[in-house]
């Protein structure tokens, strides 16, 4: 699976601004990697107050993305390749400008007032207006804006421009399926990745449990997300789901407990096909507080017992699992499990790709991913960032230290190791003007420098590349698709802090994985090694220490 972020894809008019027509462009370019799905993110109309994840209708294209006309197309081409396309399904909330929430402020008695949540204020005991509960919006700042014109607040577990709908209102599930789902599902596409699809049930509102004392606000991911209704909702889903050919998958954060994963991706239960745990890109921070832990130095440990727990979700079960390094809320993965260093870069993209064509489920690969596309660099400003979430963060530390310089320059160095930002800039195509990605003289978000060394086309050009390495990871993917994508995993020295080493088991089929994560020669383990041949390194050279961020795949028959 491929998934593109439409606006820093490839702009075909040269408004600055990525399109539908610029990605059916590039259509070849995917098919040529071995990709089957193309994930698409919001391309729905939205005032883009978080880069359309606050959909104002979802029966339209964002005007500079295109018109229905060019998902047409898009969809139409993408099939006459022999490829499938899904797309973003928004629904925990919409954007405060949809036509649903404006009729749900407009007053009380509004038939739409239910189709959003509202309740009215708390008071302290200084007579002090409280919202309804302690929860934290995942964009800081409380979860709960207060309406003047009714008097009452509304929930929103994001961006106060993004107010969570009402699940529990019937009528509200009918119309979100019929616009949001059917729509497309008609117009062909062949399934969704749902946002947040493990929180439109949201139980009592309680509030959250008190972490930390010395704030009022709290973070309430684990209250919020799987709630009591859940799985009726997700029933109802598929039955819509049912009437086409289809496939899903859902983004589940704050869901550490293997038998809630399963309760949603488990056969059985014909719920949903796959899910993103959030184990994985976790690692060493925290989905709500990203920006507030600094990983600490035996991050690989954490690492690869959560690689080994999403592996793992699928041995003796009948549940699909996903690998995944990268997606539009997280940045680069070679900035942030390798080394971006000149001398590492294309090492480390070609080890993290042997890793994830080695493991088990369905694999996501985000744009720029395949060419080692890597985070801004520690020259840009804050000014540089567009995210609301990078962008809130920073304005939070201002104010809780009266702009305390330090104070921010450290908050600036977690924004670019870690921000969503460096993950949407555009994708780099040559070496040409805004690495041809936009002819504009403003491109919306600004390139990273370095393109001219690191684009599609030059990689094009050079056999030893990072993205011909990944088309040849794919490739070996599928022939060896029993071990890789549907074996058993089983971790070897998971207390080693140089090394990643697991076999991949398929009937009497086994592959062994050795994966150097340092900027040292590793020894590789001869034990499990006995009787095995190597199938492929990502250095061209291979000797008999494991190089700089190298990594093998072994073959025992
Ligand atoms: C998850 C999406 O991936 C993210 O980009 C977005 O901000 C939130 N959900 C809210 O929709």
């Amino acid at each position: 699976m491929y998934q593109i972020y439409p606006a820093s894809f490839k702009d075909s008019n040269n408004d600055g601004m990525g399109d539908i027509a610029g990605i059916t462009s590039k259509l070849d370019y995917i098919e040529a990697l071995g990709v089957d799905i193309i994930w698409l993110s919001p391309h729905y109309d939205s005032p883009q107050v978080d880069m359309g994840y606050d959909v104002s209708d979802y029966e339209k294209v964002y005007p500079p993305y295109g018109r229905l006309g060019d998902m047409d197309n898009l969809i139409e081409e993408t099939h006459a390749r022999g490829m499938r396309i899904i797309v973003d399904l928004v629904i925990n909330h919409t954007s405060s400008e949809h036509a649903w929430f404006q009729e749900s402020r407009s007053s009380k008695t509004n038939p739409k007032r239910d189709w959003y949540i509202w309740r009215p204020a708390r008071y302290d005991e200084n007579g002090q207006r409280m919202p309804p509960n302690n929860w934290r919006s995942m964009f800081c700042g409380s979860a709960w804006t207060w309406d003047e014109q009714t008097q009452e607040y509304y929930l929103h577990l994001f961006a106060t421009e993004q107010p969570d709908l009402n699940w529990e209102s019937q009528e509200a599930r009918k119309a979100i399926y019929e616009s949001s789902m059917e729509f497309w599902l008609r117009k062909g596409v062949d399934g969704f990745r749902i946002d947040c699809v493990n929180m439109y049930s949201k139980g009592r509102l309680d509030d959250a449990p008190v972490i930390d004392s010395k704030e009022f606000l709290q973070d309430a991911g684990l209250i919020f997300c799987n709630g009591p209704r859940m799985h009726e909702y997700l029933d109802e889903m598929s039955e819509v789901l049912s009437k086409y050919d289809t496939m899903t998958v859902g983004e589940c954060p704050f869901t550490p407990d293997r038998d809630q994963v399963l309760s949603y991706v488990s056969a059985d239960v014909n719920r949903l096909n796959m899910v993103f745990q959030f184990d994985v890109v976790e690692t060493g921070t925290s989905h709500a507080g990203k920006f507030r832990h600094v990983p600490p130095s035996d991050w690989l440990l954490q690492f690869k017992a959560a690689v080994t727990r999403t592996q793992q979700l699928i041995n003796d079960t009948n549940g699909w699992t996903t690998t995944y390094l990268e997606n539009h809320d997280w940045s680069r993965s070679i900035s942030r499990f390798g080394s971006d260093a000149p001398e590492y870069r294309e090492a480390s993209g070609k080890m993290l790709a042997l890793m994830l064509a080695s493991l088990s489920g369905t694999l996501f690969i985000y744009q720029g991913q395949e060419i080692g596309m890597i985070n801004a660099p520690s020259s840009w400003s804050i000014d540089e960032f567009k995210d609301l979430d990078a962008k809130n963060y920073y304005n939070e530390v201002r104010e809780q230290t009266a702009g305390d310089p330090d104070a921010l320059q450290a908050a600036l160095e977690r924004i670019q190791f870690i921000a969503r930002d460096n993950a949407r800039t555009p994708m780099q195509w040559n070496a040409k003007r805004n690495a041809g990605f936009s002819e504009s003289a403003e491109p919306w978000m600004r390139v990273i420098e370095g393109y001219e060394m690191i684009n599609a086309e030059a990689q094009e050009q050079d056999k030893e590349s990072v993205l011909w390495f990944w088309r040849r990871m794919l490739k070996l993917r599928k022939e060896h698709a029993d071990v890789l994508v549907y074996g058993s995993f089983e971790p070897f020295n998971l207390e080693g802090e140089e090394t990643f080493c697991f076999s991949k088991t398929w009937k009497d089929k086994q592959a062994i994985v050795v994966l150097n994560f340092t900027k040292r020669e590793q020894t590789v383990a001869s034990e499990q090694l006995h009787g095995a041949e190597l199938l492929v390194s990502s250095v061209a050279k291979p000797v008999n220490n494991l190089a700089a961020f190298e990594g093998r795949i072994y073959l025992k028959k």
